[in-house]
């Protein structure tokens, strides 16, 4: 691999960081973005974020969803400098229909913030976002929120999150009581105190500096119980718990645990302090072949998300662009790896503070914004020659299918380019059989049938329904011998399609069909994400 001797280049990528903060919808992710953002300097007042969350909406209601988007695409990347660190928040929607943007999203980032509500423990959403926080050893802090509400027990939060999350963990600071009766947090890492008042917007200076916890100062600042409570779990954890090993957090084998309330603007600093110490700055990537470094003096990166404006007076594009390796220059000319072309960028945008800028040049770590006219489709990579493909931005199974039924045969030409438009911006997944060019499209969420054919009206002029099919997942298959794959193929014709790479790809009925078919042909592989090793 050909390093660059640049200082720095290698100065600029220790200065970043970039993260996503995820969480089940409602655990309290918008809050405590808008906190690390005040404590940023980004934004002057609570409230500035609110405007990104996607409301709870009738699910038929897409439009009001996508208005909320639009406005999203602005607070999409947050980043603002901190501790002489500069911060890149990639920000993940939090309405379930839009997971697959989620977990692309979770492609371009080096570590994630997980906030857990600790009314509610561990939910569906926090168990999968997780799933794919493992799948790439992504490096996880966790936030437990809500502090000032009547939660579950502490311990029991801790266990929940190691059996449901599969991870360890390491908690840095420790509760004492909560809801009504919530006093503060311990710091275990500087062993100081901090008191809790609600309803703070300024940075929190009430630190009580412990060395013993029996000092009678505890007792006067918490209470005698409390106090006596406190010893007993900090015993408690220290006997549990080895120190906190950087390096384990850093393979995503551990993850530190904060307690807090985002809302009261508390344990939000302890959050960020430690954030800065111990995450990562920009990592290697994994190629289809290899992997690149950083520092690799060859400029990369690769397309995670696709935003389209549905305002017919603005039809634009914006491709959201994480770059990998080497250094992002406006108006030179770069390869578009896929369609082997050569392409500029004449207006990059970055997303510091909120307000898109144009930007001169850009390093690894960071993400800038690159307006585009229907050359990108998600996963596309941008070198300076070399054909990289990056991996780690795989679809998952759907879990809603519906057939695509042209209703107007004039317009069959736009249909077919509109379907082939929308899927590679990530909409959703298109499975085609043949013979026949039967059209299966695949989505996590209803609205995204909704998205689909309005599009495909609106921006095609095609009219299409979409059938209801019932299809219970769908799963790549391959195989070691090639005659198991043909035989299986010809046994199972109806039921085979193809992905827009021509994989095939079986769609089972039910769980019961797919552990027939699985346990018939033990010969195949079945694979529920389109990632893997073939
Ligand atoms: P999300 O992005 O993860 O979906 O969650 P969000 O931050 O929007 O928070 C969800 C709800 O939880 C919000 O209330 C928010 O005010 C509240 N919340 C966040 N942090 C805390 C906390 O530390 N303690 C308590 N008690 N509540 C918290 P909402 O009523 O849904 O919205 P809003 O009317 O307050 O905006």
């Amino acid at each position: 691999m050909r390093l660059l001797f640049n200082m720095s280049l290698q100065e600029k990528i220790d200065q970043r960081r970039t993260f996503a903060i995820i969480s089940h919808p409602d655990a309290g992710k918008t809050t405590l973005t808008e906190k690390l953002l005040l404590f940023g300097g980004a934004i002057q007042t609570a409230g500035a974020v609110k405007s990104n969350k996607i409301k709870k909406t009738a699910t038929s209601d897409f439009m009001e969803i996508e208005k909320q988007r639009g406005i999203s695409v602005a607070t999409s990347v947050m980043s603002f400098e901190y501790g002489g660190k500069l911060i890149n928040i990639l920000d993940t929607p939090g309405h379930k229909d839009f997971a697959e943007d989620t977990y692309r999203t979770l492609s371009a980032v080096d570590s994630v913030i997980l906030v857990v509500d600790s009314v509610k423990g561990v939910e569906e959403q926090t168990e999968r976002l997780m799933e794919v926080c493992r799948m790439r050893n992504t490096p996880v802090i966790i936030f437990i929120n809500k502090l000032d509400r009547e939660g579950l027990d502490p311990f029991m939060l801790i266990d929940e999150l190691e059996s449901k999350l599969s991870i360890s963990t390491r908690p840095l600071t420790w509760p004492i009581s909560m809801g009504k009766g919530f006093k503060g947090v311990y710091n275990l890492y500087e062993s100081s105190l901090r008191l809790f008042s609600p309803s703070k917007t300024t940075i929190d200076e009430d630190v009580v500096e412990i060395n013993d916890l029996d000092d009678p100062k505890v007792k006067d600042l918490i209470g005698e119980n409390l106090a006596s409570q406190l010893i007993e779990d900090v015993e408690m954890i220290e006997g549990l718990y080895e120190p906190l090993d950087p390096e384990l957090y850093k393979d995503g084998l551990l993850a530190p645990v904060f307690f807090g309330s985002a809302i009261n603007n508390f344990g939000v600093l302890e959050l960020l302090q430690t954030f800065i110490q111990l995450s990562p700055a920009p990592q290697k990537r994994p190629l289809e072949a290899g992997e690149i470094e950083p520092l690799d003096k060859e400029f990369s990166g690769f397309v995670f998300k696709i935003h389209a404006n549905l305002d017919p007076n603005h039809r634009d594009r914006i491709a959201f662009f994480r770059i990998c390796s080497g250094k992002f220059e406006r108006n030179k000319f770069f390869h578009h790896v896929r369609l082997e072309k050569k392409m500029r960028f004449s207006n990059p945008t970055s997303f510091m503070a909120q307000s898109k800028q144009i930007i001169d040049e850009a390093y690894p770590g960071d993400v800038i914004g690159l307006y585009d006219s229907g050359n990108f489709k998600i996963g596309d990579s941008l070198t300076e020659g070399s054909s990289h493909r990056f991996k780690g931005i795989p679809s998952f199974s759907p879990e809603i299918f519906r057939e695509l039924i042209n209703k107007d045969p004039m317009k069959s030409k736009q249909l077919e380019k509109g379907i082939r438009q929308l899927t590679d911006e990530g909409v959703a997944q298109l499975f085609i059989q043949q013979p026949g060019n039967r059209k299966v499209i695949g989505t996590v969420g209803q609205l995204q049938f909704d998205v689909i054919k309005y599009r495909l009206e609106h921006e095609y002029g095609a009219k299409c329904d979409l059938v209801p099919l019932n299809f219970f997942k769908a799963s790549w298959i391959t195989a070691d011998q090639k005659d198991d794959l043909e035989k299986f193929k010809r046994q199972k014709v109806n039921s085979i399609y193809f992905d827009k790479q021509e994989r095939p790809v079986f769609m089972a009925e039910s769980q019961w069909m797919l552990n027939v078919a699985q346990e018939n042909n033990p010969g195949l592989n079945f694979h529920f994400t389109s990632e893997f090793d073939s």
